[in-house]
């Protein structure tokens, strides 16, 4: 008898502790380690970094994320939403990460937690093919277009040129080939892909800036951001990341050191 209702005890032990393990494990909403779900903010206008193609997001940083997400068991979720709301959205919790081609900035690091680099970036100036700027200099008392929120933006506002901000990135393109302004700011990457069978447009051979590009998570995530961490130098140590970039065909490089 005794013998029976011990076994019976330690039946219904087991089965507490595997109802606890189970609610730990679906549980998505407290704290970083229990997550399974992990949703990323993008604005995939951003090619060749995310862009959409037939309505799915791809580009590097989607397969950066995917392959960190397999390695650390998120199943990733990917949000779409313009790209001035990416880092104010991680800011308040809204999304798990930013992933927008983000360049590390010091007011962005007072908002949110970045990951180490994985690549360097710049900001480039596009001009009509028939344009008479050819430098930065030129650009002094000249309008430019630019997306809302970016680097670029806060670049010229700097340099005190006439900007011009668009929410989406081809918007901003858009205002140079129709001539509403007289050059168009944006990253050299994207400058690249999104000229690259335009010959209405010609890109300038100097960058204007270096920029750090990261992924963004809320400061509650340091223990994830340590381990995205680990799995992305993993990554850029055994040419991974180097690879994604030579497969769309984008030149890469490394940031010096995180
Ligand atoms: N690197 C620039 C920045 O951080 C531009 C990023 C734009 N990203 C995008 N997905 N549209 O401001």
């Amino acid at each position: 008898m005794k013998k029976i209702i011990a076994l019976i005890l330690v039946a219904v032990m087991l089965t507490c502790v595997f109802t606890a393990c189970k609610d730990k494990s679906t549980d998505d909403d407290k704290g970083d380690t229990a997550k399974t779900k992990l949703v990323v903010a993008t604005s995939p206008d951003f090619p060749p970094f995310e862009n959409l193609e037939n309505g799915k997001v791809v580009g590097i940083e989607v397969e950066i994320m995917e392959l960190i997400c397999k390695k650390l068991g998120y199943e990733l979720v990917i949000e779409q939403i313009a790209f001035d709301s990416v880092i104010p959205g991680v800011e308040t919790g809204k999304y798990d990460c930013g992933m927008s081609g983000i360049s590390v900035t010091p007011n962005r690091e007072e908002s949110v937690l970045f990951t180490d680099a994985y690549c360097l970036a710049a900001q480039c100036i596009v001009v009509k093919a028939d344009s008479t700027i050819a430098s930065k200099a030129d650009l002094a008392g000249k309008t430019v277009s630019v997306q809302s929120g970016t680097t670029a933006e806060e670049f010229c506002l700097g340099e005190g040129y006439t900007v011009d901000s668009y929410e989406a990135n081809a918007d901003a393109k858009l205002a140079l080939t129709s001539s509403k302004v007289d050059a168009w700011i944006v990253d050299d990457l994207t400058a690249a892909e999104m000229c690259k069978d335009d010959a209405s447009v010609k890109i300038l051979g100097e960058n204007m800036t270096t920029e750090p590009y990261a992924f963004a998570f809320n400061f509650n995530d340091e223990e994830l951001v340590e381990k995205f961490n680990e799995v992305l130098a993993e990554l850029m140590a055994d040419g991974t990341v180097a690879a994604i970039f030579e497969k769309y065909e984008a030149p890469y490089t490394a940031p010096a050191q995180n």
